[in-house]
Parts: structure tokens; C-alpha cells; sequence
């Protein structure tokens, strides 16, 4: 329950007397809610950490050792270098360092505002807990993005749309009178980790969360989540005026309609003055939107922004559309909606992309419209919960494939760019930059059903305050903050989550196979899925056929490869020169076609399910020689989930390769497990 904000006690000695002796002695430079939310974090940490309280003090210069304010509060202690340094941060960034005043030097951590100390306070109990604080240097940090957000699908009943770890933790019904515990514990881990946005409801919206009654309820948990520096979020739905209002219409460009929005926002903000904004699904997957009135996104965008801008909000719009209704290849809808709008949005709108063009696959190529949209602002969407990658069941940290998808060369708008750099702002100066996250947290005791389910929220938070880390920084951290310091845990724990990305596309949709999940529930194998609509339908997303398998994307088959920059097109249009983990996504190869390393494509798909199987094994063993290293339950909890892991490793290697073989008529390389 408590993630990594777990304090264990120091054991190092002189660590120890040195923590001991700053906590004796804390300092606050003024009040205000965000100090108050770093003492409760003090208290907390102070007890686990050292068996004693805090000592605060309210004489700046008696006894005091720990010093804890705003820049403008320590203007008078700090240099003018200092000073300009920690302004160059910007709101949210931190300086922590040793200050010497009349011959005494105190330790300071100091923000811009309440809530960058408090980052600050995080990072340096964080360090403590690491075993890397070091007084004598100095460290300043700032966020790379500016809003760092969860977006939770979850509905107004408590379900969870792709929830795999219990119910809502939003108690509606309860709301504004209770205020679950749990909504603090909450807020703190996300700001331990940068986290500064939530949007509280499902996508697809219900028009309900804008009554009164649930504005009352939304504002109880933004005065929870304020003092911790997170702002709240809401999903609009597009018909809410004719829902709510009895209009015969959500035109966007009608005069009631507008007035309607106008009049929501303004009673919202009455609520939640800092309210951060709506955020919108809109003509997809049958969700209402503008084209209903025949008007475009940036239309529909643009009227919900006016409403916003006023009182400083923003309007973030998912380019998540696809209609199945379109013929055209479903990855290439995005790009033909929006690239035609580039420019056309207003400065408060945010078009919200997400990594891929598909949805959330084990692994996607990047999504076509980064770079190819660079007058319009533009956000990231990951998704933390697992809804194509098994869930909570099966262990898979992220952060590599986040990574991938970052540190992936989009060509445009300049040659260097990167998916990173686009949302960092610096290849267009956006200036409203975001990086979202589908939230995989729910009532279940541990957040999010999986225990290592909790690295991909510590990995979300780190990477969207700074999208140049590493996965394996992150991993090392989480890992240290989760199951100490132990340096065979660290290690082992650390292999373990590095290689569980990879391993999870070799069992589930390797060198570029995708979206063969079980229908509608995403979990498991399905690649002979039946029924709904075309692009539902085998063999719609592998095309196995007896000549090959793999979907056509090249100029001769879906275009699709086109939208991507030439220096792409060129390369990947070429099977021999794609990186081989996109082969089947973009080109249809012959059975026998040949592979890198000589085996032919059947042969390599066989050796990919096989080896998914195998590095699941090897993820067991690696774990069952921690044993003596790991709290017994959590132990336990991952030991039998891994088991599960196992079986359904086998389950998609078997029924995949069984299934791929009725179009390829050959039999499976001798030296693999063979399915059955
Ligand atoms: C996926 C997911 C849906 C979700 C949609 C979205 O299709 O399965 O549950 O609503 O993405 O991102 O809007």
C-alpha cells in the first residue's frame, strides 16, 4: 500500500546521525498548505526512517539546521547567483544545497513556489532512502514538461474502463462529505514522483460529471490534491448540451450551444478556481463529436477552448479518432483528420496523441503525427494500465518501450527531432507541453493489483518530468525505494524488469504482429478473431495467407508508411532495412522470406514465441533465488503470478504458432518446444 514511500530506517550510521541531526532542527520559511503537506511527509518519513519526530522550529536561526522555503523567502540568504539559477528553473524546479550564514551553514531546499519544495523535499527523502544523499553537492532539478498527468477511465459507478486493480478509488457517492484517507495517500505519490494533473473521468464521458451535484464532488478532491501541487481534470462529453440542457443540438458553432459551455465552465471554475481543463473523445468509436454537425475538430476544439480560456484552462483533444465506418486503414485516420487542421487550434488546446497509431500494442512505431503537425501544440498519451499487455497479471515494465518510443527519430520538423524533443517543445517552442498517462491504479490494498504494476506508475511519473531518463535509471530506483538496498535484489529485480518488455512482445506479437488479443477483452491470444467489423475480423491486423503474413503498408499496399518522414519511408519501406521488430507491421513477407539471421520469417516467429516462453522461465528463476531477500507475501503475490505468466505464455505461443501454421503449412524448427 505504501508504493515506494515505504521509509525504511537508515542503517548506514553516519547517514543516520546526519539525517537525525537536519530533522532535529526544521525550519519552514512562512505557511502555507503545500508546507504543511511537506511536514505530514517529514513526520511520516522522520518516524520510519529514525524512530523520532521532527523538531520544527520557529526561530529561523535557534538551533535550526534544515531550512525549507521559496526563493523568494530565502532571498536574503541566498547569493544572487543562486538566486538567478533557481529562477531560471521555472515553477515547478528546486535547488538543495548547503547556505552559510554568520559562520553556521544550514542545509536548504528551496523551490520557486511551495510546490517545487516540495519536489525538492521528495527528491531529497528519496536520496536518503537511496543511500545517495550527499550534503556537500548541490542539486538543482526541473521538469522538462509541463503538465505531468493521469488520466483515469474511470465512470461515475466505480468500474474502471481497462481497470485491472478493483473499482474507482473515487468514492462518488460518498463525496463531498468523505474524504477517503486514500485520496492523500494518493496525491502524495504522485507528487513524490512530478505527477501535477489528473483527469478523474472516463473518456468516454458521461455528460453527468458536469451537474452541479458532481462539480461539488470533483471540487472536494481538488481541494485534497491542491496543497500537492496536482490540478484536476474533467471529460467532456460532446452531447452534454442536448443531455443535460435539453438542446436540440451540440453544434459547435451554435450561439446556445457555445453559451452552454461558456456557463459550464464558468460554474466550474466557481468551484475550483485553478480547475485545469476538459479533455475530449470525440468522434471515435461512436463517442458524439463535431462532425456530427459537419464541423471539424478544430472547430469543436476551438468552442470548448473559448469557454476554458478566460480562467486560464486548457482543452486537451485525444487524436485518438478512428471510425470503422472508414474503409481507410485505421492507422492512417489520425493523420488524415488532423494534418489538414495544423494551425487551425487555438493556443489553449493540446492534441493529445498517443504513442502509436493502432492502440497501446505491446509495441507500435511511433505515432505518424509527431513532427507532422508543428503549428498545432501537440501531448503524449502512454497507457500505464496493461490493457494489451496482460493486464495484472502478467509482469511487464514499460518504461522500456516508453523509452523506444521517445528516443524514436521522427525527421521532421528538423532532422534531429525526436518524438522527445517535439513534446519537450523544442522543436516548435510549445510552450504548454504535456506527456498523459492511462492510470492502472484502483481500490485493490497494493494500487495496482501487480506489485511491479507499481514501477510503471513510478516509471510514468519520472518519465514525463523528464523524457530524456532511462528505463533503467528509473528501474534501479524503483527498485532500491521497493525492496531496499540489497545489491543482488537490486540487480536480479532490475533484469527482471529491463527484459519483461521484450519478453512480453516475443509471446505476444512479435516483429511487428499486432492487435491478435482476445476480441474486446485484449487478453490473451485471438489472432482468429471473428465478427463485429472489418478491422475486427481475422485476418484484418496479420493478413495470414498461405503466400505470407504481415500487414501491407507500404505506398503498394495501405499508404500508411507514406505519413512518416522520407528519410523514413525510404528505410522502412525497404524489408531489409526496417528494424525487424516492425517487419510485419508494415510490410506482407513470404513464409520462406529471410531473416536477418538466416532462419526464414516462419522460422523466426516460431524462435520468438519459443524464446517468450523460455525468458518467462527465466524471469521465475531469477525470482525464486530472492526468496530469502523478499518480504514473504510480496514474494508470494509475484511467485504465483508468475506462474500464471508461464502458462499463458505457452497458451499464446501454442495458439498462435498452431494457428499461423494452418496458413504456412510447415512444421516448427525441431529445437523448440513444440505446441500443441
Ligand atoms: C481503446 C480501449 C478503449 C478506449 C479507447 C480510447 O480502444 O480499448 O477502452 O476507450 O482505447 O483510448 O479511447
Amino acid at each position: 500500500y505504501k508504493l515506494w514511500l515505504d521509509y525504511q530506517p537508515i542503517e548506514e550510521s553516519q547517514l543516520k546521525s546526519e539525517v537525525g541531526s537536519l530533522l532535529d532542527g526544521v525550519y519552514f520559511f512562512g505557511e502555507n498548505p503545500t508546507f504543511e503537506a511537506i511536514k505530514n511527509e517529514l513526520d511520516l518519513a522522520s518516524k520510519s526512517m529514525l524512530g523520532k519526530a521532527p523538531i520544527y522550529s520557529k526561530e529561523r536561526l535557534q538551533n535550526t539546521k534544515l531550512w525549507i522555503g521559496t526563493r523568494d523567502q530565502l532571498s536574503q540568504v541566498l547569493s544572487l547567483d543562486q538566486q538567478a539559477e533557481i529562477k531560471a528553473l521555472g515553477e515547478d524546479g528546486y535547488w538543495r544545497g548547503t547556505v552559510e550564514l554568520d559562520g553556521k551553514s544550514f542545509y536548504a531546499i528551496v523551490g520557486n513556489q511551495p510546490v517545487g519544495t516540495l519536489y525538492g523535499v521528495y527528491n531529497w527523502l528519496n536520496s536518503i532512502q537511496s543511500n545517495t544523499f550527499d550534503k556537500s553537492t548541490e542539486l538543482v532539478d526541473a521538469p522538462k514538461i509541463k503538465l505531468r498527468m493521469l488520466n483515469h477511465w474511470d465512470n461515475l459507478d466505480r468500474t474502471v474502463e481497462r481497470g485491472y486493480a478493483g473499482f474507482s478509488i473515487w468514492d462518488w457517492h460518498r463525496l463531498p462529505g468523505y474524504i477517503d484517507p486514500r485520496y492523500i495517500d494518493y496525491a502524495r505519490a504522485n507528487a513524490s514522483i512530478g505527477i501535477n494533473a489528473v483527469s478523474l473521468t472516463n473518456v468516454n464521458a458521461n455528460a453527468l460529471i458536469m451537474t452541479t451535484d458532481f462539480m461539488k464532488k470533483a471540487k472536494a478532491l481538488a481541494d485534497v490534491f491542491r496543497p500537492y501541487g496536482i490540478k484536476v481534470f474533467l471529460t467532456a462529453r460532446f452531447s452534454a448540451p442536448i443531455q443535460l440542457e435539453g438542446l436540440k443540438t451540440a453544434d459547435p458553432l451554435d450561439p446556445e450551444v457555445i453559451a452552454f459551455w461558456k456557463k459550464k465552465a464558468d460554474e466550474i471554475y466557481s468551484f475550483i478556481p485553478d480547475f485545469g481543463g476538459f479533455l475530449v473523445k470525440a468522434n471515435s468509436e461512436g463517442q458524439p463529436g463535431p462532425h456530427e454537425y459537419g464541423r471539424n475538430h478544430a472547430e469543436g476544439a476551438n468552442m470548448l477552448a473559448d469557454a476554458l480560456a478566460p480562467h486560464g484552462g486548457v482543452l486537451i483533444w485525444r487524436a485518438f479518432v478512428y471510425s470503422h465506418e472508414d474503409e481507410v486503414d485505421r492507422h492512417m485516420q489520425a493523420n488524415n483528420e488532423f494534418e489538414p487542421l495544423d494551425g487551425k487550434f487555438k493556443d489553449n488546446v493540446i492534441i493529445q496523441i498517443k504513442n502509436g497509431a493502432i492502440d497501446f500494442q505491446p509495441r507500435e512505431p511511433f505515432h505518424p503525427l509527431y513532427g507532422a503537425i508543428n503549428e498545432t501544440n501537440v501531448g503524449m498519451e502512454f497507457q500505464i494500465t496493461q490493457e494489451y499487455l496482460g493486464q495484472a497479471t502478467n509482469l511487464v515494465y514499460l518504461a522500456p518501450m516508453w523509452e523506444e518510443v521517445l528516443k524514436s527519430k521522427t525527421y521532421k520538423p528538423s532532422a534531429n527531432s525526436t518524438v522527445g524533443s517535439i513534446l519537450e517543445g523544442k522543436e516548435t517552442g510549445q510552450k504548454m507541453t504535456l506527456i498523459a498517462g492511462v492510470s492502472n491504479i484502483g481500490t485493490d490494498r497494493n494500487w495496482t493489483g501487480h506489485l511491479f504494476a507499481q514501477s510503471n506508475w513510478f516509471a510514468f511519473g519520472k518519465m514525463a518530468w523528464n523524457p530524456e531518463v532511462t528505463s533503467e535509471e528509473i528501474a534501479e530506483e524503483w527498485t532500491k525505494l521497493t525492496f531496499g538496498q540489497d545489491s543482488e535484489v537490486v540487480s536480479k529485480v532490475g533484469e527482471i524488469l529491463l527484459e519483461s518488455h521484450e519478453t512480453a512482445v516475443d509471446y505476444m506479437t512479435p516483429l511487428g504482429l499486432h492487435h491478435i488479443m482476445g476480441r474486446s477483452h485484449h487478453y490473451g491470444p485471438g489472432p482468429w478473431v471473428m465478427g463485429g467489423r472489418a478491422d475486427w475480423t481475422a485476418p484484418y491486423y496479420h493478413q495470414a495467407d498461405s503466400l505470407g503474413i504481415g500487414f501491407d503498408r507500404t505506398a503498394d499496399g495501405s499508404g500508411a508508411l507514406t505519413q512518416y518522414a522520407p528519410e523514413i519511408v525510404e528505410k522502412w519501406s525497404d524489408p531489409n532495412q526496417i528494424p525487424e521488430k516492425f517487419l510485419l507491421w508494415f510490410h506482407h513477407l513470404p513464409w520462406d522470406y529471410q531473416l536477418k539471421d538466416g532462419n526464414t520469417l516462419w522460422e523466426g516467429i516460431a524462435y520468438h514465441y519459443d524464446r517468450g516462453v523460455k525468458e518467462v522461465r527465466q524471469m521465475q528463476q531469477t525470482w525464486a533465488s530472492l526468496e530469502s531477500k523478499i518480504d514473504p507475501e510480496e514474494f508470494d503475490h509475484v511467485r504465483q503470478l508468475l506462474e500464471i505468466q508461464e502458462e499463458e505464455a505457452e497458451w499464446w505461443r501454442n495458439s498462435c504458432l498452431l494457428y499461423f501454421q494452418t496458413f504456412s503449412k510447415r512444421p516448427f524448427p525441431a529445437d523448440i518446444e513444440q505446441p500443441e
